[in-house]
C-alpha cells in the first residue's frame, strides 16, 4: 500500500467529519458506545477524528524527572512470593531477565516490594535491610543489579507501618529517600497503609520532594490505591499512580480493575497518563491462557505499567510467549502516550466489548474482547473508531502476527473465543474524495 494513494490530508477529512452521538438497539440488545471522539462524560463536546491524535493539550507531567516517557516496565516481587523474598530470589529474577531475553524486551525494573525491612529502625532512625533475609544488604544488591544493566526498585509506605507492619515512611521522608539514592535504588513503590487516616493530597508529595533533593533519578511509583482519585492529582506528584485496590489472580479481579482504570482514560494523555491498575498476573496460574491474553492485551492498550508478576526464573512457555509478544508491548510503548478504553459494549450485559485508542502515525489499536461465556462474533465499526465508513483499513493481528485484512472497510468482524481478546492494529490508508 503506496503511501502516495492517500489523496486527502487527515485535516481536510476531518473537518468534514461529523460524528452522530450513536445509541443503537440490536435485535433487542442495547447497544453502548462511547466512540474514541466522545468523552466517557459524554459531553457537549465531539472532537474531530483527528483530535485523538493531538497530544499537545494533555497533561504535562509536573515531576519533570525525565522519567515514565512510556509505562515502565519490569518485575516485581509481590504477585507470587509475597513476604518470602530474599537477595537470593531477586538475583535469580535480574538472571533471568536477562537469559530469557526478557531484559531485551524493555523489563528492566527489578522491583522489591513489601518484606525487605527489619521490624524496626536502628539506632539512628535509618531503615536496615532484614539481615536473615538480605544479609548482604540492599547496595550490594543494587550494585548486582546494576551489573547487569537493570535497575533496581525498593519499597516503602506512606504511613507509620507498610501493609506488612514494617517501618513506614511517613514523617521521614528526607532521610529514607536519602537512604534509598544512596543505595543507588531507581524506583520507588510508596504504598498506603497505616496512613492515620491522613489525606494522600499531604502524604504523597513530600515524599516527591525528598527523592528530588537526594539528587538521584528515581522513578516515583504511588500506591494510594485510587482512594482519592490520583488521576486528578497525581500527575504533579508521581511519575504513575494506581487507579485501584490490589488485584488477585482471577478473572473476577482482573477484569473488575480493568473496568476501574478505564474511567480515568478521558484523564490520560502523554507525560500524565500512567494510569496503573497494578502489576501482571499473568503466569501465575489462576487464569486461563485466553485470561491472560486479554489481561496482558488489555493492560498494554490501556498504557498501564508492564510489571511482571510471576516466577520467570520458572516460566511456561504459554507465559513466556504473552509477555515477549513485541508487537503487543510496542502498543504499551508507542511514543504518542494516549490509554486506549472501552468504545462499544453488545451482548448480554455489555460483555462483547471493543476497546481501542490512538497511536502514533495516525493508527488505531483496537482489542474485541469477549467477555461472555460464550464464543462470539465481535464487530468493531468504523463509527466507533470515528472513522468514515468507506475509509480503507489494513488490520495487523497482533497475537496471529499476521495482516488479516487489507483492505476492510465499514466494520470488521472476527469469532472470539470464550474470555478471549483479539488485538489488532489499525492502519487508514486510502482516503477518496468520495469519502468526503
Ligand atoms: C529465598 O526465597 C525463595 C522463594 O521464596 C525460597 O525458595 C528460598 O528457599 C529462599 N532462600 C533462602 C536462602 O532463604
Ligand atoms: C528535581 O526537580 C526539578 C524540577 O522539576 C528537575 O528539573 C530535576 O531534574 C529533578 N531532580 C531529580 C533528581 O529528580
Ligand atoms: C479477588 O478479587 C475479587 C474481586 O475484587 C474478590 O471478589 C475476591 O474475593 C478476591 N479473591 C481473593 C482470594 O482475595
Ligand atoms: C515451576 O512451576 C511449576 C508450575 O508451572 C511448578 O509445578 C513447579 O513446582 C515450579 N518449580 C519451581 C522450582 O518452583
Amino acid at each position: 500500500m503506496a503511501s502516495g494513494s492517500i489523496t486527502v490530508s487527515w485535516e481536510l477529512l476531518l473537518v468534514f467529519v461529523s460524528i452522530a452521538a450513536a445509541s443503537v438497539v440490536v435485535s433487542g440488545t442495547a447497544t453502548e458506545e462511547v466512540p474514541l471522539m466522545r468523552s466517557h462524560d459524554g459531553g457537549g463536546f465531539s472532537r474531530s477524528f483527528h483530535r485523538i491524535f493531538d497530544a499537545s493539550e494533555y497533561g504535562i507531567l509536573q515531576l519533570k524527572n525525565g522519567l515514565a516517557q512510556t509505562p515502565q516496565m519490569g518485575w516485581n516481587s509481590w504477585n507470587f512470593f509475597g513476604c518470602n523474598i530474599n537477595e537470593t530470589v531477586i538475583k535469580e529474577t535480574a538472571n533471568a531477565l536477562i537469559s530469557t531475553g526478557l531484559a531485551d524486551l524493555g523489563y528492566v525494573y527489578v522491583n522489591i516490594d513489601d518484606c525487605w525491612s527489619s521490624a524496626a529502625r536502628d539506632s539512628k532512625g535509618r531503615l536496615v535491610p532484614d539481615p536473615e533475609t538480605f544479609p548482604s544488604g540492599i547496595k550490594a544488591l543494587a550494585d548486582y543489579v546494576h551489573g547487569k544493566y537493570l535497575k533496581l526498585g525498593i519499597y516503602s509506605d506512606a504511613g507509620v507501618f507498610t501493609c506488612e507492619v514494617r517501618p513506614g515512611s511517613l514523617y521521614h521522608e528526607n532521610d529514607d529517600a536519602e537512604l534509598f539514592a544512596s543505595w543507588g535504588a531507581d524506583y520507588l513503590k510508596y504504598d498506603n497503609c497505616y496512613n492515620l487516616g491522613i489525606s494522600p493530597l499531604e502524604r504523597y508529595p513530600p515524599m516527591r520532594e525528598a527523592l528530588n533533593a537526594s539528587g538521584r533519578t528515581i522513578f516515583y511509583s504511588i500506591c494510594e490505591w485510587g482512594v482519592e482519585d490520583p488521576a486528578l492529582w497525581a500527575r504533579d506528584v508521581g511519575n504513575s499512580w494506581r487507579t485501584t485496590d490490589d488485584i488477585n489472580d482471577s478473572w473476577v479481579s482482573m477484569t473488575r480493575i480493568a473496568d476501574l482504570n478505564d474511567k480515568w482514560a478521558d484523564y490520560a494523555g502523554p507525560g500524565g497518563w500512567n494510569a496503573d491498575p497494578d502489576m501482571l498476573e499473568v503466569g501465575n496460574g489462576g487464569m486461563s491462557y485466553q485470561e491472560y491474553r486479554a489481561h496482558f492485551s488489555i493492560w498494554a492498550l490501556m498504557k498501564a505499567p508492564l510489571l511482571i508478576g510471576c516466577d520467570i526464573r520458572n516460566m511456561t512457555a504459554e507465559t513466556f510467549e504473552l509477555l515477549s509478544n513485541k508487537e503487543v508491548i510496542a502498543v504499551n510503548q508507542d511514543p504518542l502516550g494516549v490509554q486506549g478504553r472501552k468504545i462499544q459494549l453488545s451482548g448480554p450485559e455489555g460483555c462483547h466489548q471493543v476497546w481501542g485508542g490512538p497511536l502514533s502515525g495516525h493508527r488505531l489499536v483496537v482489542a474485541l474482547w469477549n467477555r461472555c461465556s460464550r464464543a462470539s462474533i465481535i464487530t468493531a465499526r468504523w463509527e466507533s473508531l470515528g472513522l468514515e465508513s468507506s475509509t480503507s483499513v489494513s488490520i495487523q493481528d497482533l497475537w496471529q502476527h499476521e495482516e488479516v485484512a487489507e483492505n476492510a472497510v465499514s466494520s470488521f468482524s472476527s469469532w472470539v473465543e470464550a474470555h478471549n481478546c483479539h488485538m489488532y492494529i489499525f492502519t487508514p490508508w486510502s482516503i477518496s474524495i468520495s469519502d468526503i
